[in-house]
């Protein structure tokens, strides 16, 4: 199955990889930052129809358009182009995300930024992987860290809370980066490249491959608060390569 997911997300990176006057074809969705793209809707087309044929059973949640009620097993969990705002300035780094969920748990994760030929992807309890080489994360302890972090584009309310957090950790870690695609940053983590990601709110497919990518790389993940993320509910993000998580205790009011 993994291989399988692999090859429909490579085959739908053709569709970003060959995009064009993507300015053009651009429209906000509810604010100036929530954008879409005639690309995110035809990329998520193309892999609910595709994905769909590998597991006909299977639900479909997908960032764009209608979210229909889950009462399946098995589920697609899907971001067609995770960093939008990336992909209409041109910054090449954005990447298709997709997960394959079963009864609430990732079993497969796959994320992949076609702009770098680098695709991650993960199968629960076999490890974590970019293109064909193990991945693992780094050891470096929190003075030697790296942040990524978000920005509350979409929850405007959470900014400052947001920017408290990154003021307390970056004050106890090397630096940070807002980079602006969560699944892509979570990949970076499980890949040794950088230790931290947090985030006040995330969407599902923002981080559901990710999770699984970073878990099988041997990082952690947690909601702000310390407990259990849900893969198919939104809801905050701490995520480390596991050295770093105790600091999630000095980010409490
Ligand atoms: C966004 C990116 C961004 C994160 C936002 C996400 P989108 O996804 O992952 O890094 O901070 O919360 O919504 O809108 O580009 O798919
Ligand atoms: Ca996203
Ligand atoms: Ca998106």
């Amino acid at each position: 199955m993994l291989e399988k997911i692999i090859r429909v997300v490579r085959e739908a990176g053709e569709l970003i990889r060959c995009a064009h006057d993507v300015e053009q074809d651009t429209t906000e969705k509810t604010s100036p930052s929530d954008l879409v793209t005639k690309y995110d809707v035809a990329v998520q087309n193309y892999l609910r129809r595709e994905l769909l044929r590998l597991l006909p059973e299977a639900d479909f949640l997908g960032e764009e358009g209608e979210h229909a009620a889950l009462t399946q097993p098995w589920c697609f969990v899907v971001d067609p182009i995770d960093g939008t705002a990336n992909f209409v300035r041109d910054l090449g780094y954005s990447n298709i995300s997709v997960a394959l969920v079963r009864q609430g748990t990732v079993e497969y994760g796959v994320v992949y930024n076609p702009f770098r030929e680098e695709l991650f992807s993960a199968r629960r309890g076999e490890g974590a992987w970019l293109n064909e080489k193990p991945i693992h994360v780094s050891d470096y302890d929190p003075v030697h860290a790296l942040v990524l972090s978000g920005s509350t584009i979409y929850d405007r309310e959470m900014t400052d809370t947001h920017f408290r957090m990154l003021s307390k950790l970056y004050g106890q870690c090397a630096d940070f980066r807002r980079f602006g695609a969560a699944a892509l940053d979570l990949c970076q983590i499980a890949a040794g490249r950088a230790e931290i990601l947090f985030e006040c709110r995330l969407r599902p497919w923002d981080f559901a491959a990710g999770s699984l990518i970073l878990t099988e790389a041997g990082g952690q993940i947690t909601t702000l608060e310390g407990g259990e993320i849900s893969a198919l509910k939104s809801g905050s993000i701490f995520a480390s390569n596991g050295r770093c998580h105790a600091l999630l205790e000095t980010l409490r009011d």
